[in-house]
């Protein structure tokens, strides 16, 4: 389109012969396909524009059909309050995030639904390939999955992928009266599947250290976000996680290493990267086999990314600042026709909050904010990430441009029963912001995340064969 107005103010270069009503004619035809190209890429808010978005793939059409939710009603409050206390303090309506944080909201059920009719991927027979995205999820052996705030490696040798993820399974408490709630270390654990959708557990492949206090993963530590990749020259998985104390003040990145992708991983230390503050983190391993560590800073409110050693298993001096002063923590990488694409959070603990999509023609940067990619649910479902944080985003073998969103529902009265909330996300159309720099409408395209309350993998994912 811009091409087509370009070529139109080319018609009536100096020089060239024209009447005064062609070039008339000319210009209102430009305006209105300028018009209309721009009515298309704003169209999208409400999600009314979804055939528009709709990849040319036809078994991808079903994941990308927008599922709308109920507006979720807030109960009114609790209690009775005589007219005298109301006048004094009046009390504050409460949100919808409230009543998620409140653990005895009468809406519980609707953000951690089946707590007793354990439904989740592990179900089985013919019609149950289903992804429940916020239910309990088990394991073969019929436990809830315990790979929290976690990513995915698919290892090529065993053809088979290894989910790692913290293992909370244990009482959640608050170290200090105004502390965030905590379960202790127990370790990472891995679970590992052929098809995405069965999961084996293959136990703690990184346990804390009951016997040293000091030890980086002594249990009253914090160990989050692991993430492993495969170093093709040295043979080795290589794990990299958030490590801090209780108060969240040491803000360091630990590495692991093993031969194998189940374990055990010996752990090798702890670093503040780039001499910086480092919370929440990710690795992402790029096509040329570098790969890049990505961690928010400054007190959260930038983040960094850097290219690691070859053998993955430090940073080297190279670290771009971005996304400065946005505050922005669980940052998920992803690659997509040579553009890079980034989900993150907003900073509010275990609250769920507003995620935005970033895109990058160079990892290191500029990156640029696209904006909220959550598509379906409902306006409260959208602006809170359908309750979850983003922990990753696992490409879709043979699907052009789709992924799998991994999203942590976190529940922080009981960490150990946070859920999953797996969601398709795609990459297709036009992005419907302009740049923040110079206004203009971005190459790349809009990433979304559509709600579904169950969705299955494309039929004929080879996965399931
Ligand atoms: C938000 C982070 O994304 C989580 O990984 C965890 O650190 C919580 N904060 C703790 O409140």
């Amino acid at each position: 389109m811009c091409g087509s107005f370009a070529h139109c103010v080319l018609r009536l270069a100096p020089g060239t012969r024209f009447s005064a009503s062609v070039a008339v004619w000319s210009l209102v035809g430009c305006l209105l396909l300028l018009h209309l190209y721009s009515n298309i890429h704003h169209k999208d808010g409400e999600g009314e524009e979804v055939q528009l978005r709709l990849s040319s793939h036809p078994q991808l059409r079903e994941l990308q059909q927008v599922e709308e939710e109920e507006n979720i009603r807030i109960p009114p409050p609790k209690g009775k309050r005589s007219p005298r206390a109301a006048k004094r303090r009046p009390k504050r309506s409460s949100t919808v995030i409230d009543e998620f944080l409140d653990e005895n909201s009468q809406l519980r059920h609707i953000f951690f639904p089946g707590k007793k009719r354990a439904i989740g991927p592990m179900k089985a027979g013919n019609d149950s390939y289903y992804y429940y995205p916020g239910r309990i999820w088990m394991d073969t052996d019929g436990n809830p999955i315990q790979a929290h705030g976690g990513g995915i490696l698919y290892d090529k040798k065993s053809r088979t992928y290894y989910w790692y993820g913290e293992y909370k399974d244990g009482p959640t408490y608050h170290a200090h009266k105004r502390g965030a709630a905590r379960v202790d270390v127990i370790g990472v654990g891995c679970y590992s599947s052929k098809d995405l959708w069965t999961w084996k557990n293959e136990g703690i492949v990184l346990a804390a250290v009951e016997t040293n206090e000091t030890h980086d993963l002594a249990k009253s530590n914090v160990l989050e976000r692991p993430k492993v990749i495969y170093n093709d020259k040295t043979g080795k998985y290589v794990m990299w996680m958030h490590i801090d104390d209780a108060n969240y003040t040491k803000a360091a990145v630990g590495v692991a290493i093993s031969d194998t992708p189940d374990g055990p991983f010996d752990y090798l230390g702890s670093q503040r990267p780039h001499g910086c503050d480092s919370r929440d983190m990710t690795v992402f391993k790029d096509d040329d086999g570098v790969a890049y560590l990505i961690y928010s800073s400054e007190d959260n409110s930038e983040l960094h990314i850097g290219p690691l050693t070859e053998d993955y298993l430090n940073v080297t001096s190279i670290m771009k600042r971005i996304l400065v002063g946005q505050h922005r923590e669980a940052p998920s990488l992803f690659k997509h026709q040579g553009t890079y694409y980034m989900i993150t959070s907003g900073c509010t603990g275990w609250a769920p909050n507003e995620a935005l999509a970033h895109a990058a023609e160079s990892i290191l940067g500029p990156w640029e904010t696209m904006g909220n990619p959550c598509v379906g649910g409902n306006k409260v479902f959208r602006l809170a990430t359908f309750f979850a944080q983003s922990t990753f985003v696992l490409p879709l073998p043979g699907y052009h441009g789709s992924f799998i969103f991994m999203a942590d529902r976190w529940n922080p009265a009981d960490l150990r029963d946070s859920r999953y909330v797996w969601l398709p996300l795609i990459v297709a159309g036009p992005a419907d912001q302009p740049l923040e720099h110079n206004f203009e409408f971005p190459l790349w395209s809009r990433v979304s995340i559509y709600w579904h309350k169950k969705w299955k993998l494309p039929q004929g994912w080879s996965g399931f064969k």
